[in-house]
């Protein structure tokens, strides 16, 4: 390990300038998956610090503006003199060709949106291997008029001329499609083919690497010095918690706050899983009876989540003050989190976009600025899928790796109106029915969550030869790429049935469940 590495993290290979698109961090996932090490970037990083990081390629990302707009963003044009390759992708292409003197005009027969067979004109490192009229995604008002001196069409669709452009001897590349998404039937084989082919990067980002760069820059970061990590029992702050282990040791305590919130047996099981079996010291705090009586009465969803993260804070006050001092602070914050809450904040020198405040869903989100920790967040360059390779990698087993999303509130979020320990209990035990026949079925690693949710209404039924006025469950099911977006999954009725049948005969106060056929938008994920 050399001394730069031990006081500099690993510079990207490819950075994606931003222009604003909802592909950006997509980019840099496809160009991971390729095995080379990539960056989101601001587009107004100076080529001082392009110079600094010298990577191998840099990728213009698409943009919702025309470049003729007042404000259209633009990057130092002096970039396309550097000598380093360059792929513009839809907006990117078309500021290239208007910097470098083209003329880019709205499409001369309409805008194309969706699907479009692409024809190769003129073979190319750029699109070698991909296949004639093979599928192409568009999103785009306009279109390429007029390319600059030494530019030629590589290929074209059936209403864009330009579908895709270089400049041979200047390695300066565009597309009018969009490689990055899914649908693009030969967009990966493109952008293998830019990594590789054109810009010469090695296959050298892999956990691995990741592992061997990581924990000599953690421990050169934290010393001697104490460090605490508020361990949920998901994949981030598990993976985070082995991580730190390995790194240093026994100067890293874990603290498990039980607010009562939890699934069934997943207090006892966390702390026999990390304590007793990997001997990860695990800081077991109860504090399930002060979270339920702060909830009594409340029934509105968003003051019980203030609540909830008041409470937590006040918590983890008071037990890291009684098991500290720490001087660090552990955060399984990760790359989506940077991007997305650093907005427009840069950072000047390298023009890496920055986080601004710590991840705000997470349970220690909003921590007071007096408690004066310094943050150690070693996967906040990585993507969850990253972070689930390099778990996996460090030991941990599938049960955490592959497991669904929990909400910081837990199921306190999942009882709407008041939360009760009775119907507490009631959820843990239908939730676990749903869990236990969903995972027999062979469903659980398709699906992105499946939980239940516990309504505060009683319904009538009838059991045996007696009536029955008790409450419904409501079985959420939902396939999800990140939680943003979600659609309600298609369960067989077989399992549907057996889930039903089961919850019916086996949780004493539940005598109907209903399934929720609701994709996000319009509705969320949880239904508080
Ligand atoms: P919604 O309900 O907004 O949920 O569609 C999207 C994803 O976020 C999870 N979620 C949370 N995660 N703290 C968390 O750590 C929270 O307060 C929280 N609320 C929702 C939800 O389970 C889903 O995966």
């Amino acid at each position: 390990m050399s001394q730069k590495s031990l006081k500099k993290e690993r510079d990207p290979s490819i950075i994606i300038l931003d222009f604003g698109s909802q592909y950006s961090e997509l980019i840099a996932r496809r160009i991971r998956e390729t095995n080379v090490f990539s960056l989101v970037v601001s587009n107004q990083i100076s080529i001082e610090a392009i110079n600094e990081i010298t990577p191998k390629g840099i990728i213009l990302s698409g943009g919702p503006n025309s470049v003729y707009d007042e404000n259209a963003p633009k990057c130092d044009e002096k970039i396309f003199n550097l000598g380093i390759p360059i792929l513009g992708i839809c907006y990117g292409m078309q500021l290239m060709v208007k910097e470098l003197g083209g003329t880019v005009k709205p499409a001369i027969r309409k805008a194309e949106y969706g699907r479009a067979p692409i024809s190769i004109d003129i073979e190319s490192d750029l699109l070698s291997k991909v296949k004639d009229q093979s599928i192409m995604w568009m999103s785009h008002g306009d279109s390429i008029a007029f390319l600059p001196d030494g530019f030629q069409k590589i290929a074209h669709t059936e209403n864009t001329l330009h579908a895709a452009i270089s400049h041979k001897q200047r390695k300066l590349f565009g597309v009018q499609f969009h490689p990055e998404v899914i649908h693009s039937e030969f967009g990966m084989t493109v952008i293998k083919n830019f990594v590789y082919s054109v810009c010469n990067c090695e296959a050298d980002w892999t956990t691995e690497t990741f592992l061997d760069e990581t924990i000599p820059i953690i421990k050169n970061q934290v010393r001697d010095k104490k460090v605490l990590l508020a361990l949920s029992g998901g994949v981030d702050s598990s993976t985070l918690a082995f991580l730190l282990n390995k790194a240093i040791g026994k100067q890293l305590t874990c603290m498990f706050i039980d607010q009562g919130f939890m699934r069934k047996n997943e207090p006892e099981f966390l702390m026999d899983f990390f304590d007793k079996k990997f001997q990860i010291k695990v800081e077991y705090v109860n504090a399930r009876e002060r979270f339920i009586r702060k909830l009594k009465g409340i029934t509105d969803p968003e003051e019980k989540r203030k609540i909830i993260g008041r409470e937590f804070i006040r918590v983890f006050e008071e037990e890291s003050n009684r098991l500290g001092p720490f001087q660090y602070l552990a955060q399984g914050t990760l790359y989506p989190d940077v991007i997305e809450s650093a907005g427009t904040n840069v950072d000047p020198k390298t023009g890496e976009r920055i986080a601004v405040k710590i991840k705000s869903h997470h349970n220690v989100g909003g921590l007071p600025k007096d408690l004066q920790f310094k943050l150690v967040e070693p996967l906040r360059k990585l993507f969850k899928d990253e972070v689930r390779k390099v778990g996996t990698a460090l030991g941990l087993p599938d049960e955490i790796i592959k497991r669904h999303p929990f909400p910081g509130p837990g199921l306190a979020i999942r009882i709407l109106g008041e939360v009760t320990d009775e119907k507490l209990n009631c959820l843990r035990d239908a939730d676990l029915i749903v869990r236990d026949e969903i995972k027999n079925a062979g469903l659980y690693d398709n699906i992105w969550q499946a939980f239940a949710v516990l309504l505060p209404v009683k319904t009538v039924g009838v059991m045996g030869d007696k009536r029955t006025y008790s409450w419904p469950i409501v079985l959420r099911c939902v396939s999800s790429e990140d939680g943003m977006t979600a659609d309600w999954s298609k369960i067989p009725f077989e399992i549907l049935e057996r889930i039903s049948n089961r919850i019916v005969n086996e949780v004493v106060q539940v005598n109907r469940v209903v399934y929720d056929i609701t994709s996000k938008p319009p509705g969320t994920i949880e239904w508080e």
